[in-house]
């Protein structure tokens, strides 16, 4: 299969680069600017970048990548590259260019097929291309931007000032699907596809030997134990570690959807390690060696011993991690869910490493799961014990619990579950008074969270209709004891995180 080659100079944009292309079927993969032009690329597509070409040690990729006649196309930061590495001519542009410019095409192409002469594109740049290379034709132009797309028929080159790739770019999608046309890049990576390759991936990888799969009751390691399910059934062990920081019938839901998972009840283990425990990174790396040790203590006893972990880890994580040599800026610090057992000796099978999450739910919907696994909003690893402030108590559990039950309850019935990223309840340790009946009482109170996000990097708050929030309030302090005030957090990310703690 050939491949789309998207090299990476730092964009905040290269991802989502790759994925639309994905999105329409055409396989790309993300690489360091660095990389020496693969074997099986149909075609490479450069990436804009924070960096000026002009800059003392700006990124620029090896020269052989032009010299292949592979199809290239240059986004921004991207065209730029071919302009000053190809004998054309880049400075700082006097007005800056930010947000929506109107494109004018000048000369049909391959990549304007199907589009209008006149529509509007997202710019992002400081700098811009003055003189373009010999050899080179302009396609279009903007008020800003006399090469806001330029051509070379012999050298098979694309650049665009603009970024295709971003929503608000009209027909960038179209733009983005010609150009892979015109590569004879093939539509193969369907969820069908994509299926075949990681069943055939895990059975190679694996052969006679034996798996173990953490369930956590997230979409990843529902899909891949799934799969797993088809691809080495007598091969695999399922364990799900019952921390007891879980949701309401969290234990209930696992033994539904994977009947030979084995349980572990560690409820009271955990408890008895996190008992006065108030800090929030205490609980977090407490929760986290008593997770492997549980863990540990399982794989151990099992006979023939597996030689594999299994791990949902997506696209994301394995391209930051090539992209440290690179220039991109490694701002995200990873939480690390569950745990992994680093000291034991597994060998890692990671067959979601080519996918983002969307792929993956894409592959969870043709595999025929419930739209409810597929949908499920993220939980983070430390559980329930992160929403607790304070000391963690099995009544304070059993109330924070209880009432995130009434928010996700509330949310789907309202139809508004699906729509935010995450809606959850915090449990804060100040007592407030109130009235219930004709009795004083003093209670906890419990704070409502409710974000959008694209992914958990930067949140907003939701601006859920009033109705919605006065049935959970209702509900929580009828329903959960102990419970007398009920508060929504109105608090962005940055400067608040969307956990409390
Ligand atoms: P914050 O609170 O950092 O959360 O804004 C961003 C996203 O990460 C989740 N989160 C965690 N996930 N272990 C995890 O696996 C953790 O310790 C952890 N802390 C936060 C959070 O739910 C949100 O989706």
């Amino acid at each position: 299969m050939k491949k789309i080659y998207v090299y990476d100079f730092g964009s905040q944009y290269t991802q989502l680069i790759a994925r639309r292309f994905r999105e329409m079927g055409f396989y790309a993969e993300i690489v360091p600017y660095t990389s020496r032009a693969p074997n099986d690329a149909g075609a490479i597509v450069l990436s804009g970048s924070p960096y000026s070409v002009y800059d003392e040690g700006a990124p620029l990729p090896p020269e052989e990548i032009f010299e292949k006649n592979l199809p290239i196309l240059g986004i921004c930061y991207g065209l730029q590259v071919i302009a000053h590495m190809l004998g054309g001519g880049v400075s700082p542009s006097r007005k800056k260019e930010y947000g929506p410019a109107k494109l004018k095409v000048l000369k049909e192409n391959h990549i304007f097929k199907g589009v209008p002469k006149v529509f509007r594109v997202w710019m992002s740049h400081g700098d811009r291309v003055e003189r373009i290379p010999e050899g080179f034709e302009v396609l279009a132009e903007t008020e800003g931007s006399p090469y806001a797309a330029i051509f070379s028929e012999s050298r098979r080159i694309f650049g665009v000032q603009f970024h295709p790739e971003v929503v608000h770019t009209e027909y960038g999608m179209d733009i983005l699907k010609n150009f892979a046309i015109y590569s004879g890049i093939k539509p193969e990576w369907t969820p069908s596809n994509i299926l075949d390759r990681i069943i055939e991936d895990i059975r190679e990888t694996v052969g006679n030997g034996r798996v173990i799969l953490a369930l956590s009751g997230g979409v990843d390691s529902t899909v891949l134990g799934k799969i797993l399910e088809i691809a080495i059934p007598d091969q695999v062990h399922f364990v799900f570690v019952d921390t007891g920081l879980l949701r309401y019938g969290e234990r209930e839901r696992i033994k539904r959807i994977f009947p030979s998972a084995h349980i572990i009840d560690a409820k009271e283990r955990f408890l008895k390690a996190l008992r006065g425990i108030t800090d929030p990174e205490e609980k977090r790396k407490i929760i986290g060696h008593t997770f492997i040790e549980v863990f540990e203590e399982f794989a151990d006893a099992l006979n023939p011993k597996p030689e594999f972990l299994a791990q949902g880890t997506l696209y994301p994580d394995v391209i930051e991690s090539v992209s440290v040599v690179g220039p991109s800026a490694k701002i995200k610090t990873h939480h690390n869910v569950g745990g992994l057992p680093e000291g034991m000796k597994f060998k890692l099978l990671e067959p979601f490493r080519f996918l983002f999450k969307d792929e993956v739910r894409r592959i969870g919907r043709f595999m025929g799961l419930d739209e409810e696994i597929i949908n499920r909003q993220p939980f983070p690893g430390p559980g329930l014990a992160v929403r607790i402030l304070g000391e963690i108590t099995e009544e304070r559990l059993e109330r924070v619990r209880l009432a995130d039950r009434i928010v996700e309850e509330e949310m789907k019935r309202s139809g508004w579950y699906d729509k935010v990223w995450q809606s959850f309840a915090v449990l804060i340790p100040l007592r407030t008074v109130g009235v219930q009946g004709d009795y004083r009482t003093e209670g906890e109170i419990v704070a409502v969270r409710i974000v959008e996000s694209l992914d958990g990097m930067t949140a907003h708050w939701v601006k859920i209709p009033y109705e919605i929030l006065e049935r959970i309030s209702e509900r929580i302090t009828g329903e959960v004891k102990g419970i007398n005030r009920v508060v929504y957090d109105i608090t962005s990310k940055p400067p608040a995180t969307i956990e409390w703690e």
